[in-house]
C-alpha cells in the first residue's frame, strides 16, 4: 500500500517539476540561506508584478557580502531563485554582488521555464534593493531601526 502511495507521490512530483532543471528542483526542495538576519547590514523586501514577495538580508564586512539570506511567500521557482541569488552573492564584493543579474540567476539554475523567468528577476531585484539599503544606511546605521520588516 505504501509503495503504491510512494509511486503516486513520485509521479505527482515528476509532473509538478516537469521542465525544471535538477538544480532548480534541488534548490526548491533544499533551499540554502533561508531566514532573517536579526542585525542585518542591508535588507529589502520586494513584491513582483505577480504578487509574490521576497526579502533579502545581508551581512557585510570589509566590503564583502559575508552572509546573504532570504525569505519568500512565492512558488518553488521563487524559492530556487532566492536560494541561488543568495549563494551567488556570498563572498562577493558589494559591487560585484550589485551586478548580479536575472540572467546570472537563470544561468546558475540551468534556466527556468518561460512562465517562471520573472522569479529570477524578483530575486536579482531584491538583492539589488538590499545592497542599496546597505549603502544608504552604512554611515547612518540608526536609520535601520525605522525599517519596515516583512
Ligand atoms: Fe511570481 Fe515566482 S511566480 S516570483
Amino acid at each position: 500500500m505504501s509503495s503504491e502511495l510512494d509511486e503516486i507521490a513520485s509521479e505527482l512530483q515528476k509532473q509538478m517539476w516537469a521542465g525544471y532543471s535538477e538544480t532548480v528542483i534541488d534548490h526548491a526542495q533544499n533551499p540554502r540561506n533561508v531566514g532573517a538576519i536579526y542585525d542585518a547590514d542591508g535588507f529589502a523586501s520586494v513584491t513582483g508584478p505577480c504578487g509574490d514577495t521576497m526579502g533579502i538580508w545581508l551581512k557585510v564586512r570589509d566590503g564583502i557580502v559575508r552572509q546573504a539570506t532570504f525569505g519568500t511567500d512565492g512558488c518553488g521557482a521563487t524559492v530556487s531563485a532566492g536560494s541561488m541569488v543568495t549563494e551567488l552573492a556570498k563572498g562577493k564584493t558589494v559591487s560585484e554582488a550589485y551586478r548580479i543579474t536575472q540572467q546570472d540567476v537563470l544561468d546558475a539554475l540551468g534556466g527556468l521555464p518561460e512562465e517562471s523567468v520573472h522569479c529570477a528577476l524578483l530575486a536579482a531585484n531584491t538583492l539589488k534593493a538590499a545592497i542599496r539599503d546597505y549603502l544608504d544606511t552604512r554611515n547612518e546605521p540608526w536609520k535601520r531601526a525605522y525599517r519596515r520588516v516583512v
